[in-house]
């Protein structure tokens, strides 16, 4: 048997069931950490499943913003500092990295609440994870609201990358299997990942 649900069906589903569903449609997701400090040197770090790559020169990603009640710490503070840090979030961290999710009062550090520790690399001001291994520290550069449901799509340039050196291939493809990142379906499972294979660039076949 095949279900297929169309949008007026959508529509009606009963909400967390609606989330459920529609947050799994789009496949396997990364799955981050961002960091941030408020103007006021407080650190605060969020889980993310948003991040997206932008392009490569330069080097730029996007996350999504969910719409914001003032209460929320990481949109603020990367406004204000204009830095922010993503850390994948890899599998011996996968249960700290989901409680970042929980809406603790402004101000209170998730690091601490979520047994992560903050970690300040490079100069550079936003907070790190200490316990992820591929971590990249951020500058803003611009966002765009989107109206059609009052998210915000931000992009930043990779200013840091930091990441082990075991895992960069000379072609400087990155083995981010090796550094255990995981991925993550809807907003609440977490995989381990396995490599199947590389494939060459896809030329167009010759006609004879
Ligand atoms: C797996 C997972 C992925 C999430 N992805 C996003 C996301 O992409 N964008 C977003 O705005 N919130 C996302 N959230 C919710 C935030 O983690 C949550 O609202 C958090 O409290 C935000 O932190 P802040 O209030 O310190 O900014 C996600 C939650 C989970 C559990």
């Amino acid at each position: 048997m095949i279900k297929t649900f169309n949008s007026s069906d959508i529509d009606q589903l009963e909400k967390i069931y609606r989330i459920n569903l529609i947050n799994a449609i789009t496949g396997f997701k990364s799955v981050n950490l961002i960091g941030t400090k408020s103007a006021d040197s407080k650190p605060n770090v969020a889980v993310f499943s948003s991040v997206i790559h932008m392009g490569s020169n330069p080097p730029l990603l996007g996350f999504v913003m969910r719409p914001l009640p003032h209460k929320r710490d990481t949109y603020p503070n990367l406004k204000s500092t204009g830095h922010y840090t993503i850390n994948h979030v890899t599998t011996d961290i996968y249960q700290q990295a989901h409680q970042t999710s929980a809406k603790y009062e402004k101000g209170i550090s998730e690091f601490e609440e979520c047994g992560l520790t903050e970690e300040y690399l490079n100069g550079f001001d936003a907070p790190f994870v200490k316990e992820c291994s591929i971590k990249i520290g951020l500058s803003y550069v611009e966002e765009y609201a989107i109206k059609a449901n009052n998210t915000i799509l931000v992009i930043g340039k990779v200013e840091h990358l930091i990441v082990p050196e075991n895992i960069i291939e000379d072609s400087g493809h990155l083995n981010i299997h090796e550094a255990n990142s995981l991925t993550l379906s809807g907003l609440d499972t977490y995989f381990k990942t396995e490599k199947l294979g590389r494939m060459a660039y896809a030329a167009k076949p010759k006609t004879s």
